[in-house]
């Protein structure tokens, strides 16, 4: 019965969190430039008696909840992200996003909501023996917001024991929750190809060094690394993404560069670093067999998102305590896709889970121009976050 309460108790303000997180939909902010949706979020903790702690990470905020005891010293942190997509919103109804270019696409508005039905429900309830700490996070579209709040000294100020994070997942039914005590997402890399030929008249290629040819072969060559390099039984992906060299207007005109830029996703860091040799290696020596050179430039955004296992296998216990063993899936297969959770999991124990949302089957899908959250399933993710603060700061009396 202790466990059912955070949901039963939550679903009572179900209402109010389905308008706030409407309200954050039609408004939607990028990337450390969510200064309303901040001012929301402080504004929200401050009325509910919480500490709150701003500027973190740019717009980052933190609240910070004491439970009724605070004799264990623990901290858990329950990450939520706040920003929204460079993209444009297809969708008519009310809540649709007032401001053109932007769509909150990924549902981080749902993630926000349900954070603060969290901290409404800690905030009164307290029964925990330690102290919460909610991490409102900006720019996790591929800005580092999470780097950034840790470079602030997030874990320093809020040394948490443990740190858990969910996303919405639309191929997952709304009331299943998926984990795993492990790889969950992938690491995401950048590289970018630089070829330099020497550029000429079209009717005259035998004066000038194409890059274009040279490009043409790199682009080949690349995709044997996943497929003669990699172990088949690691997983990898390494796709060139854009091409671009050349005029269009200029049909005889061959150009003095070709420009290659593309994802590299892998797991194990070991796989990481191969896949980077080879497409140093790949590029420079077709370019010279060319006569051409190839500079490789390659970045690491955000590395592998990977639970612990203890706090994998905690999450889920907790999930089926409340929805039921058979809606927890414990061996969700992870994906290539990446995700800036990653970063604080490197510093912390933790675990990073799926919130079933339905809607995959009808194109509701991630950072699609007709995605919604799903506000259906807010008290599920706030009840199993509140969860996690009372099960794993238990109060002893
Ligand atoms: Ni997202």
């Amino acid at each position: 019965m202790a466990l059912r309460s955070p949901l039963e108790a939550i679903r009572k303000f179900h209402d109010d969190l389905t308008l706030l997180r409407r309200d954050l939909h039609a408004h939607p902010e990028l990337g450390f430039e969510e200064v309303r949706t901040s001012g929301i979020v402080a504004k929200a903790l401050e009325l509910l008696g919480v500490e709150v702690h701003r500027g973190i990470g740019k717009t980052g905020v933190v609240g910070v909840i004491r439970g009724r005891r605070c004799d264990s010293g623990r901290m858990v942190g329950l990450r939520a992200d706040m920003d929204a997509l460079p993209m444009s919103e297809d969708n008519a109804f009310d809540h649709r996003s007032s401001r053109p270019g932007l769509m909150h696409g990924c549902g981080h508005d749902g993630h926000t909501a349900i954070l603060l039905g969290v901290a409404r429900y800690l905030a009164k309830t307290r029964n925990f023996d330690g102290t919460a700490v909610l991490i409102f996070q900006p720019a996790e579209e591929g800005l580092g917001g999470a780097r950034a709040m840790i470079e602030d000294g997030l874990f320093e100020i809020f040394p948490c024991n443990e740190i858990y994070a969910l996303h919405n997942w639309p191929a997952l039914p709304a009331g299943k929750v998926g984990i795993n005590p492990g790889p969950m997402m992938a690491a995401s890399d950048r590289f970018e190809i630089v070829i330099e030929g020497r550029g000429g008249h079209g009717a005259h290629p035998y004066l000038t060094i194409d890059p274009i040819v040279a490009a043409g072969q790199i682009i080949t060559a690349t995709q044997s690394i996943v497929a003669r390099n990699v172990n088949p039984l690691d997983s990898a992906v390494v796709s060139i993404c854009s091409v671009q060299a050349g005029n269009p207007g200029a049909m005889s005109v061959i150009p003095r560069e070709a420009r290659l830029v593309g994802t590299v996703r892998t797991f194990r860091r070991t796989v990481q670093e191969m896949i980077e040799n080879r497409l140093r290696e790949l590029s420079s020596s077709i370019a010279a067999a060319f006569g051409a050179t190839a500079t490789l430039t390659y970045e690491r955004i955000y590395p592998a998102t990977i639970n612990t296992p203890r706090e994998a296998n905690f999450v889920a216990d907790v999930a089926s305590a409340i929805l039921g063993k058979e809606n927890v899936i414990r061996d969700l297969t992870p994906s290539m896709g990446a995700e800036d959770f990653s970063l604080m999991l490197q510093g912390r124990p933790g675990a990073y889970f799926r919130l079933g949302q339905g809607g995959a089957e009808s194109g509701c899908i991630l950072h699609s121009s007709s995605y919604d959250f799903n506000d259906s399933v807010i008290p599920i993710g706030a009840g199993i976050l509140a969860a996690i603060v009372e099960r794993s700061m238990p109060v002893v009396d």
